[in-house]
């Protein structure tokens, strides 16, 4: 954990590889983002980023290699301001560590910062280690019905 550090906004069009990789992770059917699409995402949001400062990353990562991310969307009602978690995703070869945990730790402590009145996001049943990681920091189960038009595949 030493060389493991979170990192608020911080990304640059070289992470980009990292990126598409934790997306894949996330779900092997997402296409790949450009960096445009980034920097687009990045307007509306708080984008967390866990980086892995170990000097064996330093000559092909020199800002560290990105291991973890996670997204608060800035969402805003006629009731309030609020926010969306997306996209939280730890590297493979880096989960157990508690990382999962300090990324969304931090997104709850931004939202609170910007005067959210609330944070929600979903996660399929299937996510196991995610649904119980949510529940753990406090975040409630509703009983709703969640709507989807799809209108480009
Ligand atoms: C969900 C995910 C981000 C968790 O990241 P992580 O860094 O491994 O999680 P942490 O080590 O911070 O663990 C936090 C909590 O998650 C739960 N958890 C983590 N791994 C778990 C596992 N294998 N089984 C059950 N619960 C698990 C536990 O409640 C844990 O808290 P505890 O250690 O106090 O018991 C990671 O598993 C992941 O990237 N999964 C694939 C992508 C995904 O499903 N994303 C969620 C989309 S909604």
């Amino acid at each position: 954990m030493k060389h493991i550090k979170l990192h608020e906004n911080h990304l640059f069009p070289e992470d980009l590889a990292d990126i598409n990789k934790l997306l894949k992770q996330l779900n092997p059917d997402l296409k790949k983002i450009n960096w445009e699409h980034i920097k687009k995402v990045m307007k509306n949001a708080t984008v967390f980023v866990i980086r892995d400062h170990s000097p064996r990353h330093k000559k092909s990562s020199p800002r560290g290699k990105v291991v973890g991310k996670t997204l608060l969307v800035h969402g805003q009602k006629f009731a309030g301001s609020y926010g969306t978690i997306h996209d939280v995703v730890v590297d493979e070869k880096y989960r157990g560590m508690g990382l999962g945990k300090m990324m969304t730790k931090e997104a709850l402590k931004k939202a609170k910062k910007l005067g959210m009145q609330h944070v929600e996001l979903t996660s399929n049943p299937m996510r196991i280690p995610a649904n119980k990681l949510y529940q753990s920091l406090g975040f409630e189960k509703r009983d709703t019905n969640f709507y989807k038009y799809q209108i480009k595949k």
